[in-house]
């Protein structure tokens, strides 16, 4: 492929590239709208500007995981490595066989969990109760009351003292009767970048 720049240092090469990572996100984020509306609770990928606000709420050097929450199509995945996470602090866990897949193949070095949120302890093993971050896309205003239950209770039980919880939504009623009063939030926002706009809040969790 022609490695000679296009524009400001960017190459043909680079162009088709992101081109065709972001048709085939399209197609695959469509495939599982079809497969189960309810787990998506979006009618597209999160755009790069949410995706970008998400990450730029995750403290940098803190001993820790942080937990992504329904990585989908790896939007918000790409998002936190430039901001700067370390892959072997980065655990991804996708509810869909296919788009964990999808992740896997996008994310080779980090460690993708095909799995529920709601057993979200269990997932992680050893590292519950040590997370210093959940960023997460999680369609709470979709997923059923009880399920949306079980995923607060999990993150009580994962998150260490002083830990973040980093959340998008486009219901913020949703998003509050689902957390405790051990969550306190720190920062709250309108993303308009991002279709449809939506609101993200950042909840500072003390047990
Ligand atoms: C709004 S979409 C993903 C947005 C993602 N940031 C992107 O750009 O593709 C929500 C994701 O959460 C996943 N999901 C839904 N319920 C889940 C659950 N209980 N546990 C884990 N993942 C879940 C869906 O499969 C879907 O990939």
């Amino acid at each position: 492929m022609d490695d000679t720049p296009v524009k400001d240092g960017v190459t043909l090469a680079s162009l088709l590239e992101n081109g065709g990572r972001k048709a085939l996100s399209l197609v695959m984020f469509g495939r599982e709208i079809l497969a189960n509306p309810r787990a998506m609770g979006a009618i597209c990928p999160s755009s790069p500007a949410l995706a970008a606000h998400m990450a730029a709420q995750v403290p940098l050097n803190q001993q820790g995981p942080t937990v992504e929450l329904g990585g989908g199509t790896g939007t918000v995945t790409a998002a936190l490595l430039k901001h700067g996470v370390r892959a072997q602090e980065l655990v991804v866990i996708e509810r869909s066989a296919k788009l964990a897949t999808h992740l896997c193949r996008r994310f080779p070095s980090l460690r993708v969990i095909q799995g529920d949120a709601v057993q979200l302890g269990d997932l992680l093993g050893p590292d519950a109760g040590r997370v210093r971050t959940v960023v997460s896309s999680l369609p709470l205003r979709s997923l059923p009351p009880e399920t949306v239950r079980a995923i607060a209770e999990q993150l009580e039980a994962v998150l260490a003292p002083g830990a973040r919880f980093i959340q998008f939504t486009y219901k913020h009623r949703a998003l509050c009767s689902m957390l405790s009063e051990r969550f306190t939030t720190v920062y709250s926002r309108i993303i308009w970048g991002n279709l449809p706009p939506a609101r993200l809040d950042v909840f500072q969790y003390q047990p």
